[in-house]
């Protein structure tokens, strides 16, 4: 299973919802996080506390991926479509988290539109 956390907004628990997800899917098989996010939060959280899955950033990690079934991408905010289109191409599915506010959920739209001719699959939450 390869899923990427994305959207369009930044701050909306992309970073938190890619950690919670690769500690649930750990649980079943060797799991990979890509740090996607030049900030390398989930590198630093990594480091901090011990997660229990390798993390590696996204110049790395081809040499993590073979050995692990599931991997999860986490990205920065504010991929251009073409980025976004990339993406959806190379993953199973798409996690697009919001928070329930007017902004996010105008950014959340435009990361829809822009996913529309690509054929992606996606949840949003
Ligand atoms: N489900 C949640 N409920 C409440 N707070 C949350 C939740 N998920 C994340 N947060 C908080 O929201 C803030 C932003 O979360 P996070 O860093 O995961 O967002 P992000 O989308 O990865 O941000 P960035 O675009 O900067 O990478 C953090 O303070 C985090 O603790
Ligand atoms: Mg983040």
């Amino acid at each position: 299973m390869v899923l990427a956390v994305t959207g369009f907004k930044g701050g909306v628990g992309k970073t938190t919802t890619a950690v919670h997800l690769a500690a649930f899917l750990a649980h079943r098989a060797p799991t990979l996080l890509v740090d996607g996010d030049p900030n390398r939060s989930a590198t630093g959280w990594h480091r901090r506390g011990g997660l229990p899955f390798t993390v590696a950033d996204e110049r790395v990690a081809a040499r993590y991926a073979r050995d692990h079934a599931h991997v999860v991408i986490d990205t920065q905010a504010r991929p251009s479509k073409e980025d976004l289109e990339a993406l959806a191409e190379g993953v199973d599915l798409l996690v697009l988290p919001t928070t329930p506010d007017a902004l996010a959920l105008e950014a959340l739209l435009a990361t829809l539109e822009a996913l529309k001719t690509s054929g992606a699959r996606y949840r949003y939450f």
